[in-house]
């Protein structure tokens, strides 16, 4: 169990995810039993300079109660000036993106190299707003070089609720295996709950030291991983095409199905044809139709 501010959160967390996790994915991913789920990343830079993309990100639906908005940027100014502004419950900060875009202006997994400057981040939101503060960070940048610690011990002396570890380090991006044993030995010496990620499920044994479990990509081919209900490829792509219409157009819909289906229907009889048939479809009607005509080849 995970205690955020006056929110106890019960439950697997839905990682945050770009490109994938827009409000319609977590709220399939809550109402298959995700404990709380957060944005994709947003730039701090980007609302300062009122970017409209970058408030529909930040779109929230009604039972993403307590909602959590993740943010990136290096500037203490920046989150403070947009702390103030978010309509959310929870704020969360990357300290762990590896892509060169983002560490080459100091963003996301830089941080780890500026312990400091992580912790003047989080003192500043936290002068501003009473929201509980959460970090998300990796082990450290380079391979072996073991910076959480440092990163955890001035973050939480800072204030923040809570900090996620992934247990790869920047340099790795997404190969191997995360580190399971790295993540747990950080979570005997944290002064703050830790939450787990990387590759839950996989290597990660249970244990009371971790408060929670972040969930990213199997969720993606699975939302059910949850409630542990069997898994429903048909029924999900229908619920979640649904929600995608709820709040987008068509052909933002149309283009997030082709991304979604490709793990959905990964293990169904026919789903190459029916992925070939989505990568053509013009409408959500058509869509529909391919899903019914896979399914009963699959009956
Ligand atoms: C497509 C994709 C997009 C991601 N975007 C973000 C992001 O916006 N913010 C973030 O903190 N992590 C992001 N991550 C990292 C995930 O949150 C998570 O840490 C990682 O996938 C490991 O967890 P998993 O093994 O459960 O997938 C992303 C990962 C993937 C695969």
């Amino acid at each position: 169990m995970l205690q955020l501010g006056k929110y106890t959160i019960t439950g697997a967390i839905l990682a945050p995810m770009a490109g994938y996790t827009d409000v319609a994915f977590r709220t399939l991913c809550k109402e298959c039993g995700a404990g709380l789920t957060v944005t994709e990343m947003v730039s701090v830079r980007g609302l300062v300079h009122d970017s409209q993309k970058t408030e529909q990100l930040m779109r929230l639906s009604e039972i993403e109660r307590p909602s959590c908005i993740q943010l990136f940027g290096n500037d203490p100014a920046d989150f403070a000036a947009v702390a103030k502004t978010l309509d959310c419950d929870i704020i969360d900060i990357n300290m762990g993106c590896p892509m060169p875009k983002i560490v080459n202006n100091g963003d996301g997994a830089a941080l780890l190299n500026n312990p400091e400057r992580a912790g003047q981040i989080v003192r500043a939101i936290k002068d501003v707003t009473d929201k509980p503060v959460t970090v998300k960070t990796r082990l450290g940048y380079n391979i072996d070089e073991n910076q959480a610690a440092a990163l955890i011990e001035s973050v939480a002396a800072a204030g923040a609720a809570a900090v996620t570890v992934h247990g790869r380090y920047a340099r790795q991006r997404y190969s191997g295996l995360s580190d399971g044993g790295e993540v747990l030995k950080l979570a005997k010496s944290s002064p703050i709950p830790l939450i787990a990620n990387g590759d839950i499920g996989e290597v990660f044994p249970p244990d009371p030291h971790i408060a929670a479990l972040m969930i990213g990509r199997r969720a993606l081919e699975n939302p059910h991983v949850f409630d542990d209900k069997p898994e429903d490829p048909f029924g999900t792509a229908r619920r979640h095409i649904e929600l995608l219409t709820q709040y987008f157009d068509e052909r933002y819909t149309i283009n997030q199905v082709r991304k979604f289906f490709v793990h959905y229907f990964r293990r169904v009889h026919g789903s190459k044809a029916l992925r070939s048939a989505v990568n053509i479809a013009e409408s959500v009607s058509t869509v529909l139709h391919a899903v019914d005509y896979c399914e009963m080849l699959n009956q």
